[in-house]
């Protein structure tokens, strides 16, 4: 889910023509959230009234096979982020306008039979990855924080993200780059897994909306209403694919299509109720899973220089430990 810290910086409030605006108000300070004394001298430093947190392991694969990494970074780094603005609040005499705003994952509510109503804020937490539990002690941490000290903090709980800037392990943009390389396209086990999709940009205005207009001490769900099955979604991305991108090495891309060994504990469905936040705040999604997929995969086929040097020997070591292959 949350994987898109660029895409959300570069999608908020200002447009393209607005690009100088932007970059002088923006600062990029390359840290570690575990670090508490960056943590509390950004803070004094830069004096925010908002912490937006979206730092986060979040690719179930590695947590599998690496669940260290997500204890350190989700559970420790939330508590050491919520910890250095409680100071940074209370230094300030707790105005009013503050908001810690802690972005998370509907996969804290576990998995989903075909039949289940989706996700709501009232489901309670069943955590089955290492990944979706670091995720949900993070969570009850900023909910602890709110009411143990009052901290104005927001959680929201999201489903899969999509879109520009996506790491190339998770499922769109792995599928979108092996096609342009005419590699096979890995789908676990039958296929039949369900995600609600959810573009990064309808993201972005979602918590937007849940920093300026959410209630102190709440939880909004965000989803994209784009439930669908993990073989129709391969199947549709190697559709589009043979439509925008010249030159493909093998065409019709869906021949790359190889079902493989499932992962363990795979996640049946998911999917999200998030009439609150449209009732209460009046947001809505407004990608179609056909729109939203045009412009991400439009983008892959555009930004080969952006995700050709992630496929290092660092990734080229993972892919062979996941998929028993290079990429
Ligand atoms: P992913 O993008 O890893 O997100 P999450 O695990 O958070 O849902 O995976 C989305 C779905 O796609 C999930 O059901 C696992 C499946 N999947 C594959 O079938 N093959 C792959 O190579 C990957 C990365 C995922």
């Amino acid at each position: 889910m949350l994987d898109c810290l660029g895409a959300i910086a570069r999608a908020t409030s200002l447009g393209s023509d607005d690009a100088d605006t932007w970059r002088a108000r923006y600062r990029f300070v390359h840290g570690n959230i575990c670090d508490a004394k960056l943590m509390t001298d950004l803070l004094a430093s830069e004096q925010p009234d908002v912490v937006m947190h979206l730092a986060a392991e979040s690719h179930v694969d590695r947590s599998i096979i690496n669940p260290s990494a997500f204890i350190q970074t989700n559970v420790m780094g939330t508590f050491t982020l919520l910890d250095s603005f409680r100071h940074h609040w209370q230094n300030n005499q707790h105005p009013d306008n503050y908001r810690f705003l802690h972005v998370s994952t509907d996969e804290v509510y576990g998995s989903l039979s075909i039949d289940d109503p989706p996700f709501t804020e009232e489901t309670p937490y069943q955590p089955n990855s290492p990944y979706s539990a670091s995720k949900a002690g993070s969570d009850h941490l900023a909910r602890a924080y709110y009411h143990t000290y009052q901290l104005p903090t927001i959680i929201t709980n999201c489903s899969n993200n999509y879109g520009a800037y996506h790491f190339p392990e998770k499922l769109i943009p792995l599928m979108a780059i092996n096609i342009l390389l005419g590699k096979s396209l890995p789908v676990y086990g039958d296929g039949q897994n369900i995600r609600d999709w959810l573009y990064v940009k309808d993201h972005c205005r979602a918590l937007d909306t849940v920093l300026h207009h959410g209630k102190k001490g709440e939880t909004y769900n965000i989803g994209g209403n784009n439930e669908v099955k993990n073989i129709d979604l391969v199947q549709l991305i190697c559709q589009i694919m043979d439509e925008i991108a010249p030159n493909l090495p093998v065409k019709p891309s869906q021949q790359l299509i190889t079902f493989v060994k499932d992962r363990p504990g795979h996640d049946r469905r998911y999917a999200i109720d998030s009439s609150k936040l449209q009732q209460e705040l009046g947001w809505k999604p407004q990608a179609t899973l056909e729109t939203g997929l045009k412009e991400t995969l439009q983008w892959y086929v555009e930004n080969r220089q952006w995700w050709q040097p992630l496929l290092s020997e660092d990734y080229q070591k993972y892919y062979q430990k996941i998929y028993g292959v290079e990429p």
